[in-house]
């Protein structure tokens, strides 16, 4: 019986997020500690059409016409077969599962969504590239997240860092040398925030006070055209203070929590060289740039500080 299976990674963004809807540059990497999975299952013996879709995760089991129309797994499946051009599926059975946590800013949606593109066009015999693959992704986002950047679609179908900027036509997409690897730790907070939420607040603050809000969007630009240089010339210890100060603008913006302002004081207390929240914010995760000797005091730190969970990832 036929299986074919793919997997995407997580993502943090590790400075721009929000600033990044409004047309400025943002710099994300994937994180490959975490995964979602997808597997297409033939199944011969159901009749054509038939598609089950399993998400054991969250104890979901269903035919897939049962599913509401714009449940992400039936928009992401109605993506694959407008894309490959054909009306109707061969039996099977799709099979998600995902260790990204959800709601937490590492790019859970996005991540599930590629896996299942992968799979499913593979599975179909119409290997589809990565811009392939991130514009079908990207189409499922914006049914979930009303105005994305692209940014999460983007690194995770990559697979490497990215320097992205939203453009009106063609998005600017630029994959970039990392000169020396660096050592991030992500501290999960343990609550669970939609990006949708904070990136629809953060659009009615901006209608409210354009010129303040677009102020703001253009000092986290200019950190992050910095921040690039820095990472490609290896002058690492130039990033840290530039996360601090995209966090201080991600307060000032609205979309910090006390648990990630506590978490991101923490980190610097043990010996982080810069920390800031990643991703939509009031909740999820934050990430701290550390060395080999600070590593480990920052990890416990962020434990005692009250970190769900924590994960240490090389950026290269
Ligand atoms: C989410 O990973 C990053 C945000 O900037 C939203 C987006 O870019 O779509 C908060």
């Amino acid at each position: 019986m036929p299986v074919i299976r793919a997997t995407a990674p997580g993502k943090i963004i590790l400075l721009g997020e929000h600033a990044v809807v409004y047309g400025q540059p943002a710099i994300a990497a994937p994180v490959t500690q975490v995964q979602a999975q997808a597997m297409i299952i033939a199944e011969p013996r159901l009749p054509v059409g038939r598609v089950r879709v399993q998400a054991p995760d969250i104890g979901l089991e269903s035919w897939l016409p049962d599913l509401p129309g714009n449940h992400p797994l039936a928009v992401v499946i109605d993506q694959v077969l407008n894309k490959i051009g054909i009306d109707h599926l061969p039996a099977l059975t799709v099979r998600v599962t995902s260790t990204i946590p959800v709601a937490s800013g590492l790019g859970s949606g996005a991540a599930v969504s590629i896996a299942v593109i992968r799979a499913l066009s593979d599975f179909l015999g119409r290997h589809l590239n990565d811009e392939e693959v991130s514009a079908l992704a990207y189409e499922v986002e914006k049914v979930h997240h009303g105005t994305p950047s692209g940014i999460d679609n983007t690194v995770i179908a990559f697979g490497r860092p990215i320097f992205f900027q939203r453009k009106p036509n063609v998005n600017r997409i630029e994959p970039f040398k990392v000169a020396k690897p660096f050592l991030i730790i992500i501290g999960d907070s343990g609550f669970e925030s939609p990006t949708a939420h904070t990136v629809g607040d953060v659009r009615v603050a901006w209608q409210s006070d354009p010129e303040r809000y677009e102020h703001l969007f253009a000092q986290v630009g200019a950190l992050v055209h910095s921040a690039r240089q820095a990472i490609e010339a290896g002058a690492m210890e130039m990033l840290g203070p530039w996360m601090d100060q995209n966090h201080a603008l991600l307060v000032e913006i609205g979309v910090s929590s006390p648990e990630l302002d506590r978490l991101v004081a923490s980190a610097h207390q043990a010996g982080a060289l810069g920390a800031k929240l990643s991703g939509g914010g009031r909740g999820g995760n934050m990430i701290a740039l550390v060395t080999a000797e600070t590593a480990e005091p920052v990890c416990q730190a962020l434990c005692q500080a009250g970190a769900k969970n924590t994960i240490l990832t090389t950026i290269q």
